[in-house]
């Protein structure tokens, strides 16, 4: 058991529920939040067999005022990690040309994965020690496009900015984590096991160094070569 707490976001299915699994089995407090609170308590029934402790929050990252409500109530130690990993998109992963996208779909895809991180990075840091660190999970097509990624690729070059800015502002650590290609309803299950990449989540928020993470982009290649 360690008094550590960590903040998911994202974290009824996919990435951010096997990184929740991850932090619960070194015994960490976990919050775990999402729309859906079925899905929540499952994953945290996982969290708590691993051996860590659940806290369910189900919220709407795009609800700023309901999202510091919930931290106020769900909060009552210190947020050492905060890991915003809630995100959407408009269609299959390579079928959404951003030629034909609605725009209506790319603001509803900016509020989620936009403004949506801005909002859980900028309520969470006023519950987080300096020593505290924030991943914002991102992926290459945010630095390299990608044919037919159109507003979700638009979307994570956009939030890695925010991050990067969080980075230059804030007095805690806030990076940029970088999986890869994980199979999640997001990828049409395409790519790795979540499973395969949760404990590069860990590792950035607990043992990479603070100034390789702050402002950067630390992903599988950076994590294997510091434990190998
Ligand atoms: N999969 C990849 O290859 C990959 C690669 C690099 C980076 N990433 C990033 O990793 C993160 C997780 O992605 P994933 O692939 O695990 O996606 P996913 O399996 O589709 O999961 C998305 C999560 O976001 C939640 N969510 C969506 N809209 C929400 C909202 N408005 N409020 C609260 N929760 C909301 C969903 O739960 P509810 O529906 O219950 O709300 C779900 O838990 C994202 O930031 C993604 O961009 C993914």
């Amino acid at each position: 058991m360690t008094d550590s707490t960590v903040l998911v976001t994202g974290a009824s299915r996919g990435i951010g529920a096997a990184v929740a699994e991850t932090f619960g089995s070194a015994g960490w407090r976990v919050v775990l939040c999402s729309r859906s609170r079925s899905e929540l308590e499952d994953v945290a029934a996982a969290v708590s067999d691993a051996g860590g402790t659940p806290v369910v929050k189900p919220l709407d990252v795009t609800d700023a005022d309901e999202f510091y409500v919930s931290l106020l109530e769900a909060v009552d130690s210190a947020l050492d990690v905060v890991i915003p990993a809630a995100a959407t998109t408009t269609g299959p992963p390579g079928q959404q040309p951003l030629d034909e996208e609605t725009h209506e779909g790319l603001r509803a895809v900016m509020d989620t994965n936009v403004y949506g991180v801005f909002a859980v990075i900028r309520e969470s840091l006023q519950f987080m020690p300096e020593d505290g660190r924030v991943l914002v999970p991102s992926g290459s097509v945010a630095r390299e496009p990608v044919e037919g990624m159109g507003a979700y690729g638009v979307s994570k070059a956009a939030v890695e900015g925010v991050a990067r800015s969080f980075a230059a502002d804030a007095k805690q650590t806030v990076g940029i984590v970088d999986p890869g290609l994980v199979a999640t309803e997001l990828t049409d299950q395409q790519g790795r096991d979540p499973q395969e990449v949760a404990e590069l989540f860990r590792w950035a928020g607990t043992e990479c160094a603070a100034p390789e993470l702050n402002g950067a982009v630390v992903g599988l290649k950076k994590w294997k070569q510091a434990t190998r």
